[in-house]
């Protein structure tokens, strides 16, 4: 979601004359996009805003600007312990970006333009505070434009006692189905290739028209006939939305890729309580099961937190059985970060030690790891389809592919291929026969060598030697 809202103002501004440039010093206008789900995410802005105060000393004609969750959370804060930023802006408030900056570029700064909140504030004025940030896109103008973000919905109306997300990014609020097609229809004519659909909950999407309700299910077969798209992927599912209909929906439309990141969290019954998830393991166990028997083939992922208030060594255990089980295709997990504001930081102490906290973690991708290798390895021998996504970063640096370039990719079910072949395969779909694995990634050799037709849109050619993508 932050990635988006990062491309969407860098289009927004550049619609504007303003221009990329490749580092802060050559930069008149230096922003930040920020997360603010862990304290971790919000320490790396501070130091980041701190090794630019020497800069702004010399350039004080430079305006340093911070956008996003954390601009909505730390407000004044970020002013008081980084004096030389000139502008805030949270999400709520992206689209006043433009004439944020003239203002302060007219001696009119600081300026702070955040969503006004409050624990008691009634829905409808939260509604208007966080203004929805989907201004129309220019597809060519960031890279890589075969792969493109929409987002269907913005805020989130659980209450995970966790999380911060509600409280930075505002309630849930769907976008109008006509407005999402028109805007696929414009990127496939762009030569956009693959969409991924976008929502904090995306699998509650619903709009309401007419005396009809739109759903994900239905929005899906919408879009399954826009000339151009190839494939269609949506994040992140709750799994209290996780329908029939859109798992059907899944199994029946060719474009959507079969893969479900569906995050539990917990595997234990009272943290996911006092999570405030709003089901049981047994519930998500049961889900998981219908997921596997609509939509065998399916990749499904999710995301821990280790180390949530009170999680004792049985809690943890029963979270170890529920990766055992589930066998997801890999699993992000997180250690329990208290976000001041939320519901756990106020009412539940962090009282799980920090090396506690790490070991769980090891211990949970270490299980996970191994699960996920030995899913991968069923792939060795198979023939799959990718999506060329450009130079692998690794293989690059790998000593014995010098004089052999590694491409990555992906294929419907989002693991990640790497093979050698031309960069200007890059924007191409590829057949890839699997000779190895790793617990993250797929190795393989091109099944037959495919045309190179060098992706190209709007004048920019992705793949060719002077383009990294
Ligand atoms: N501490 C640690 N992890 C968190 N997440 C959300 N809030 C927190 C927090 N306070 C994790 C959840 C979520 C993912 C995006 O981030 O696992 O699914
Ligand atoms: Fe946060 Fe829960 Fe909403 Fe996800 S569903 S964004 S974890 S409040």
């Amino acid at each position: 979601m932050n990635e988006l809202d990062s491309q969407l103002a860098a289009e927004l501004l550049q619609q504007l004359g303003y221009e990329m440039v490749p580092s802060a010093r050559k930069a008149d206008v230096i922003l930040f996009n920020t997360c603010s789900v862990r304290q971790h995410a919000e320490d790396k802005i501070y130091s980041a805003l701190g090794r630019l105060k020497h800069l702004k000393q010399y350039h004080p004609q430079k305006i340093i600007g911070v956008l996003g969750c954390m601009a909505q959370k730390d407000g004044q804060e970020i002013f008081r312990r980084a004096p030389h930023v000139d502008l805030v802006v949270g999400p709520g408030r992206l689209r006043y970006l433009p004439e944020l900056l003239e203002r302060v570029a007219a001696g009119n700064g600081p300026l702070l333009a955040v969503s006004p909140w409050s624990e008691s504030a009634e829905r409808s004025s939260l509604l208007v505070a966080f203004e929805p940030f989907d201004p129309p896109r220019r597809p060519q103008s960031v890279p890589p434009p075969f792969q493109s973000y929409v987002r269907i919905m913005s805020g989130c109306n659980k209450a995970c006692t966790y999380c911060v997300v509600p409280r930075v990014r505002g309630p849930e609020q769907c976008r109008p189905p006509e407005e999402i097609l028109q805007e696929v229809r414009r990127l496939a004519d762009a030569g956009c290739l693959e969409v991924t659909l976008l929502g904090q909950t995306v699998n509650s999407y619903q709009y309401r028209s007419g005396g009809q309700t739109v759903r994900l299910a239905d929005l899906l077969a919408m879009l399954q006939p826009i000339e151009g798209i190839r494939r269609i992927r949506f994040v992140t599912n709750h799994p209290r939305h996780m329908t029939d209909q859109l798992l059907q929906a899944v199994r029946d439309l060719s474009k959507v890729c079969p893969y479900f990141h569906v995050p539990v969290q917990s595997g234990a019954d009272a943290i996911l309580r006092r999570m405030q998830r709003g089901y049981t393991p047994a519930y998500y166990r049961e889900m998981l099961a219908r997921i596997r028997q609509t939509v065998p083939e399916a990749a499904v992922t999710s995301d821990f937190i280790v180390g949530f208030c009170g999680e004792t060594e049985e809690d943890f255990e029963q979270t170890v059985r529920l990766v055992e089980e589930a066998r997801f295709k890999n699993a992000y997990i997180f250690k329990y970060s208290p976000r001041p504001g939320t519901k756990a930081a106020q009412a539940y102490p962090d009282d799980v030690p920090d090396a506690v906290k790490r070991r769980r973690n090891n211990e949970l991708l270490q299980i996970q790891n191994r699960i996920s290798l030995e899913e991968n390895q069923k792939f060795i021998g198979r023939r799959v389809e990718v999506l060329v996504e450009g130079p692998s970063k690794t293989g690059r640096k790998s000593p014995e592919s010098q004089s052999t370039l590694q491409l990555t990719g992906r294929t419907p079910c989002d693991r990640i291929v790497v093979f050698p072949g031309d960069r200007r395969l890059t924007g191409q779909f590829c057949w890839v026969r699997i000779t190895g694995v790793t617990p993250t990634t797929l190795l393989g050799l091109l099944e037959e060598q495919p045309q190179i037709v060098p992706y190209s849109c709007k004048g920019i050619s992705y793949g060719d030697s002077t383009l990294q993508v």
